[in-house]
């Protein structure tokens, strides 16, 4: 049997950061608010001419060198991303010319926080039919380039950055065990970008109004997270034949740690094998897991024989879980 096996990973965050304070002094806000509701304390944030490709291609750049592979065997490439260099070319697009790569096909996945999930699980199954042998996969972000900085009751909680993988396909008794995903269009409109597309193309009102920001019913977007978050997790362990006891390490969605929380509580997995890393990243909706995974990697947290567990929720609504055994 054919699986899908993690050969390498990378991850890229832009130089500029901003602290809980810095925003204190751009809106009415606070440290102490924003930590305790969200735990976050600081995010990345890509500088004006720095694109959501261009962070692909740092991060897939060292997910290249830690699979030990050359770009050339690379014969597909997928980009989960709500924050594209433009609506068309895709980002892969823009990667596949800028890493030099021969005419392979490449596109983006727009899942939201769930588009490196909808990935891996469009990958594993391109692979099972023989479609393609090593994928790029990459989650990359401009999130603070679709916000409204005035908006407080968003723009504190958004990061940039970008993590790659390079997949493979192994015989052997690792790689993807199982993958679960849903999506649910009727709650789309609580998480939107309301304008630029055919909706509501752009115009000089959109643009005054700030429709192209992310647009949230934060309380209500947060409800939905925790039941969803909690059935992907459940329902990845439970399609791997696994309990919660197997698993080694869980990488969340890093979008609020109060969500984080409750879904550990209930799918009962300690806060030890947990990786947080919202403190320091904010949500960066599609690049979330791929960066917590490159840093579980280069932290040793993930050794042969490990189990992790990965599970989303994003706009769309969409969720998903996987289990991969390293
Ligand atoms: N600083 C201070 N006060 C604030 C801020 C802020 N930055 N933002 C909102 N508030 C205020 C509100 O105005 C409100 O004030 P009011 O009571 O006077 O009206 C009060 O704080 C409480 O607001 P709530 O929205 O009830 O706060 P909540 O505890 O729900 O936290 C949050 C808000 C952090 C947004 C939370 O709802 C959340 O995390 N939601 C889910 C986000 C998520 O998972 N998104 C999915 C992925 S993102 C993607 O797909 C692109």
């Amino acid at each position: 049997m054919i699986r899908t096996e993690i050969l390498g990973t990378g991850s890229y965050l832009p130089e500029g950061v901003l602290t809980n304070g810095d925003w204190a002094e751009r809106v009415d806000t606070s440290d102490e608010w924003i930590t305790t509701r969200t735990g976050i304390k600081e995010r990345h944030f890509t500088t004006e001419d720095q694109t959501t490709s261009d962070m692909v291609v740092e991060a897939s750049k060292k997910a290249i060198e830690d699979a030990g592979i050359m770009p050339d065997e690379i014969d597909l490439i997928i980009v989960g991303t709500i924050s594209g260099d433009n609506a068309y070319p895709s980002t892969g697009n823009w990667v596949q010319k800028k890493l030099g790569i021969r005419p392979i096909p490449s596109f983006d996945i727009g899942a939201a926080c769930s588009g490196f999930l909808y990935g891996l699980i469009m990958a594993d199954a391109l692979m099972k039919t023989g479609a393609a042998k090593k994928i790029l996969l990459a989650g990359s972000e401009s999130m603070t380039k679709i916000m409204n900085w005035e908006d407080r009751n968003t723009c504190v909680l958004f990061g940039d950055g970008a993590g790659a993988v390079i997949l493979g396909q192994t015989e052997a008794d690792r790689g993807v065990m199982s993958t679960y995903w849903a999506a649910d269009g009727n709650l789309g409109d609580l998480l939107i970008q309301p304008a630029g597309g055919s909706a509501m193309p752009a115009s000089r009102e959109t643009v005054e109004k700030k429709l192209h920001a992310i647009h949230m019913n934060g309380n209500e977007v947060f409800k939905h997270a925790v039941k969803k978050m909690q059935e992907a997790s459940l329902m990845a362990i439970e399609l791997a034949n696994l309990s919660s006891e197997d698993i080694d390490l869980f990488i969340p969605h890093q979008a609020n740690i109060r969500i984080i929380d409750a879904t550990i509580k209930r799918a009962r997995i300690p806060l030890e094998k947990t990786l947080i890393n919202i403190d320091k990243t904010g949500n960066m909706s599609s690049a979330s897991i791929p960066v917590a995974l490159d840093q579980a990697r280069k932290e040793g947290r993930l050794k042969p024989g490990s189990h992790l567990l990965m599970a989303s929720f994003g706009a769309g609504f969409t969720w998903a879980g996987i289990v991969v055994k390293f």
